[in-house]
């Protein structure tokens, strides 16, 4: 049992270092280690140049034939403007490039921002994805480019301004989407003039998803705007109603709200695609800004601690694997997904955040089970979507799992602890961002081999024409054929998490000793904290 590479006796000086913090500090910049000293980490620039290769790869790829669209179709060489026509991937690269200190890609994107016309768009706008990604782009590169980049750029630094006026233009046209009865906001938004879809419903995370992006903007404009819109939608999921529908238990909800009167209109919930997000950023808010963002903690502790008690599941064939249930009221389903592969990494950061090694050792079991989906599959990935039977549920519950009939689903269960239900893998990052936190938090580099198979085995089977493409089947050999599509996440995630956690000690870097400088948004864009730096233990 290892959280931390130097033992338990420093986790203890921990708890005492906790125990005596003096509250008066909590204004001032506070030095003092909490928790045990910081792993060492070591860098592989083998590893991390051929990640950077990739990237090079993917960029000349779609800057040759999609820019300044939004996706790269690989397969055909073709483009797609899947993401209202504003260069999603230029947008979503640009703090990717940043870390690597791919200067001539920087420069590229930097002279493209000033350019986007974020007043048109002649597609329906989502709200989340548009500020996950275009807005956490922006932000993130205005972060490191004022920050611990300040000075590295020459004769593009004049442009720089110009970033953080482009978000500020975006949102500016997005603000319509809360202007509901309840602030809840709609998450369909089209332009030409900004409005709002009309949408009666929004679910758990796309309503829970926006806090950190818009907060940041209003922090660096100097106008409140913003952030006390997203925080005045998301009020409705802090106190959800009504009970017990929306919260079958403590802190875990379910996930459709009416916008009308800000009730939930069901009580299923998890912590895969639909929710994921909302209780990724009650703790991140919290390492943004303890101050404003305590009662934020609060519920993501609350939802933590039930996700142990309540949802930890472990396959009959492979007890020692621990995957998170998702919920349908009280009943649960024995089903996870690709997506949720983040809960391991947000149990870290929440363990390194609150200094409880019991969730950092939580989230790295997790991490293991989610691993365990990448190892077991031909092609040395993990699928979209699979299944396992819970060991402790009786297998006559018809709400447990029955396994698979004799055959080969059967054989891989026996073997993997999960069988799988959807094969697709769309260069989703999640389970390399859980082994990045799990190294970050341990410095152990069984980790940093893990990422580097992943990366492996996703640059060898991706591979396609002109960059890297989704694929049908992780389970056979080569994949099973190509979707013809590049993501924009795959610049922004899974080439992200793939270096950092190969290069050297950086501002932006996840830190285990409360020296974090930095908070990721949940499409991997590093966002600067409130106050520039972690304030450890406040309370
Ligand atoms: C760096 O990674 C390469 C590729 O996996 C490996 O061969 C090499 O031993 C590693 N170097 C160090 C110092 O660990
Ligand atoms: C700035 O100029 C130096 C010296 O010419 C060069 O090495 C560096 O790559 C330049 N940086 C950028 C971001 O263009
Ligand atoms: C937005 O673009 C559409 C299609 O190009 C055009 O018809 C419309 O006039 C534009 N609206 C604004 C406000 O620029
Ligand atoms: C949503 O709330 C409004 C206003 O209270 C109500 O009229 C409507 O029936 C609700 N919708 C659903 C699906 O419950
Ligand atoms: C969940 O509980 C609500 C309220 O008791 C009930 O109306 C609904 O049918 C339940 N949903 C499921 C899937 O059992
Ligand atoms: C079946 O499982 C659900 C929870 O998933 C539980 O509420 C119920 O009591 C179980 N039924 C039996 C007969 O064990
Ligand atoms: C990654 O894939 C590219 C081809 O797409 C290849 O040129 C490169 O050698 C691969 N990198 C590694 C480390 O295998």
């Amino acid at each position: 049992m290892m959280y931390y590479p130097l033992g338990t006796t420093n986790v203890l000086a921990a708890l005492l270092g906790v125990a005596s913090a003096s509250p008066h500090l909590r204004q001032q910049r506070d030095t003092t280690h909490y928790g045990p000293p910081p792993p060492r980490y070591v860098a592989n620039a083998t590893r991390a140049n051929a990640v950077k290769q990739t990237f090079q790869i993917s960029w000349d790829g779609y800057y040759k034939y999609a820019f300044p669209h939004d996706s790269l179709l690989p397969v055909t060489n073709g483009w797609s403007d899947d993401r209202n026509g504003w260069g999603a991937s230029a947008v979503d690269a640009f703090s990717t490039a940043l870390v690597m200190q791919n200067w001539p890609v920087v420069n590229e994107i930097l002279k493209f921002v000033p350019t986007i016309n974020f007043d048109n768009t002649t597609t329906d706008i989502s709200l989340f994805e548009t500020t996950i990604r275009y807005l956490g782009g922006l932000l993130s590169a205005y972060d490191l480019m004022t920050g611990p980049l300040l000075g590295t750029l020459n004769d593009t630094a004049d442009d720089i301004p110009s970033v953080l006026a482009q978000a500020k233009r975006l949102a500016d046209n997005l603000k319509v989407a809360f202007d509901t009865p309840t602030g809840i906001p709609d998450n369909g938004v089209r332009f030409g003039p900004p409005r709002r879809d009309g949408s009666t419903t929004n679910g758990l995370a796309t309503i829970g998803t926006l806090v950190l992006e818009w907060t940041r903007l209003s922090d660096l404009t100097g106008d409140p705007t913003y952030g006390l819109l997203a925080q005045k939608g998301e009020s409705y999921l802090l106190r959800p109603e009504p009970q017990p529908l929306a919260e079958p238990f403590p802190g875990l909800l379910g996930t459709n709200v009416n916008i009308s009167n800000g009730m939930f209109l069901d009580g299923s919930g998890g912590w895969g695609g639909g929710d994921d997000s909302f209780y990724e950023y009650l703790i991140k808010m919290f390492l943004y800004d303890p101050v404003r963002f305590a009662g934020y903690k609060d519920r993501w502790v609350e939802a933590a601690d039930s996700s142990i008690e309540f949802l930890a599941s472990h396959p009959t064939t492979r007890p020692d694997l621990t995957f998170l249930a998702m919920w349908d009221n009280t009943t649960l389903q024995f089903v996870s997904e690709h997506l949720a592969c983040f809960n391991g990494g947000n149990f870290i950061l929440g363990g390194l955040t609150l200094n409880e090694p019991k969730y950092t050792q939580f989230g790295l079991d997790l991490v293991d089970a989610c691993h365990e989906t990448y190892v077991q599959t031909a092609t040395g990935i993990g699928p979209e979507v699979f299944q396992w039977q819970d060991d402790k549920e009786p297998a006559t519950n018809s709400s447990n799992n029955p396994p698979p009939p004799a055959g080969a689903d059967a054989t891989f269960y026996e073997r993997a602890g999960f069988w799988i239900t959807n094969g697709n893998y769309v260069l989703r990052p999640e389970v390399l961002e859980s082994i990045y936190y799990a190294y970050r938090a341990t410095g152990d580099t069984k980790y940093q081999d893990w990422a580097w198979d992943a990366y492996l085995a996703i640059n060898t089977t991706t591979a396609v024409g002109s960059g890297y493409s989704s694929i049908n089947d992780v389970n056979q050999p080569g994949g099973g054929g190509f979707a013809n599509f590049q993501e924009s996440f795959w610049f922004a995630e899974v080439l992200k998490y793939s270096y950092l956690i190969q290069s050297e000690d950086a501002a932006w870097q996840v830190k285990a000793d409360h020296t974090n400088q930095f908070v990721f948004n949940t499409e991997c864009h590093p966002i600067r904290l409130a106050s520039g730096f972690e304030r450890p233990g406040y309370e």
